[in-house]
């Protein structure tokens, strides 16, 4: 591990050297097209690889219908270009909200969803005429054991975990979600699935990353006497009873997830840790999940990596932690180059999923030049920005166009978006965007 540093590289060669010395595999293509060219996604056809990952933007209606900001926000990303938008977290139920001001996807919001839909498409029709029409991929979630649907902590565990627990003052022996409740959350994913056909989505995301309730099964070792505990089997059905239930109801619809890679939690209480090395990341049950998903219809899906509130710098290499945060002892690069080794690992061994990494904001204007390697070389479907994009919603088009990035529009992973929605406040950057210039006051504490 080489110390913490912050961001420093003007060019592609600051940045071979920096890799060099670090001794880190950071591939680089100075010509970006290979992202810029019409291809598909997962039998899709999709008007480039450009892709804007899911982003929290905590600003919906009471009723978990998505609001003009978060219309604006979704706008400025279709207008802005890209071909792939994954919308952010939308919960399944009320209790299952990450905060009470998380999509909800409901009879009740449906209206608001297609709203939003139809409002997207047309930006991009508007902007780019009608023969670029992005895919749009609305993620799912029950937030288990970070839910908050009223503000405070109601959270749903699915295993005690004594890594975790104490991160919510949760007493070791707090009880476990039932497997009827998992059962009754699984039908909740495939009506809320449905819903999403109805308000015109392409696609849904069983969102099973960064510990919340679908993710904590896969890890739920040490769940006793349950149908989705224990062994591997057991440990991914929800996920598959899932995917399986919605390809019965809905057809048409494309079904993906996204997944943490590894938990980075110590092994029995993680997944995608090694059982003879519990702190050592293992993808061998990773790569088997993503066949089986393959054999259960998912052709694409989206890779991220630990859990937010454990190691944020694990899926967010950043500059600065939130205010009062950690810095970790890695330099973010050594941080970019994990993201990218489990994004190849995965890729190559399910060559015929499309596999769509992260954590590559930290890499500014030098993002795109190692996506397009990633691709060139088979490591990667797309390249994506979620920090990225919500500092730079054009950053698409600047790439179309002008076939760069502007330094002055790129992310600067100063994490204050992490740390608005930590506390639960509207998501923006506090940087770029001059709707949110003064969402972070003064003296405001971690
Ligand atoms: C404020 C904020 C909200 C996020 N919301 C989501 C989300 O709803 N769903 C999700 O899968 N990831 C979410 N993420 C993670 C991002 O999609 C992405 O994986 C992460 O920021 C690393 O990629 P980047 O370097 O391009 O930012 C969020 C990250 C931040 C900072």
């Amino acid at each position: 591990m080489a110390p913490h540093k912050r961001f420093r590289l003007r060019t592609p060669d600051d940045l071979r050297a920096e890799a060099l010395r670090l001794g880190l595999d950071i591939p680089y293509r100075d010509d970006p097209s290979v992202l810029l060219e019409e291809s598909s996604i997962g039998g899709r056809r999709v008007p480039n690889r450009l892709a804007v990952l899911p982003m929290e933007g905590a600003d919906a209606e009471r009723s978990g219908a998505p609001s003009e900001g978060t219309r604006r926000r979704y706008r400025r990303y279709a207008s802005g270009g890209a071909g792939l938008i994954w919308f952010e977290a939308a919960a399944v139920r009320r209790d299952g909200l990450s905060n009470p001001s998380q999509l909800l996807l409901t009879e009740g919001t449906l209206g608001g969803f297609a709203r939003l839909v139809d409002e997207i498409r047309n930006a991009a029709k508007k902007e780019w005429g009608p023969g670029h029409v992005p895919l749009l991929v609305l993620q799912l979630t029950h937030s288990g054991r970070f839910a908050k649907p009223e503000g405070a902590p109601r959270p749903l565990i699915v295993q005690n975990n004594p890594h975790l627990d104490p991160l919510h003052d949760l007493p070791p022996d707090s009880p476990v979600v039932s497997d009827d409740e998992l059962g009754e959350i699984r039908d909740d994913f495939v009506e809320a699935a449905d819903l999403a056909v109805s308000a015109g989505f392409d696609g849904v995301d069983i969102k099973a990353c960064h510990g919340y309730l679908v993710s904590e099964t896969l890890a739920a070792h040490s769940r006793e006497d349950s149908r989705y505990g224990g062994p591997f089997e057991n440990r991914t059905r929800l996920l598959l009873e899932i995917v399986r239930h919605i390809r019965e109801e809905a057809p048409g619809l494309l079904v993906t997830t996204r997944l943490s890679a590894t938990d980075a939690v110590p092994f029995p209480y993680g997944f995608g840790m090694d059982p003879d090395e519990p702190e050592r990341i293992d993808l061998t049950e990773t790569k088997a999940l993503v066949r089986l998903l393959a054999q259960a219809g998912v052709r694409f899906l989206a890779l991220s990596l630990g859990i937010p509130t454990w190691k944020p710098h694990l899926g967010r290499p950043f500059d600065e932690p939130v205010p009062g945060g950690q810095v970790p002892e890695e330099h973010p690069l050594e941080g970019v180059a994990r993201h990218l080794d489990i994004t190849t690992e995965v890729q190559r061994s399910s060559p015929g999923t499309a596999v769509i990494g992260a954590g590559y904001s930290w890499l500014r204007t030098l993002g795109p030049g190692v996506g397009a390697a990633m691709v060139a070389d088979g490591r990667s479907a797309a390249f994506g920005l979620g920090r990225g994009a919500l500092a730079y919603p054009d950053f698409a088009a600047d790439l179309l166009r002008r076939g760069r990035l502007s330094s002055r529009k790129v992310c600067t992973t100063c994490s204050l978006c992490s740390h608005l929605l930590r506390r639960q406040r509207r998501v923006g950057c506090v940087v770029r965007d001059p709707a949110f210039k003064n969402a972070v006051g003064k003296g405001s504490e971690a």
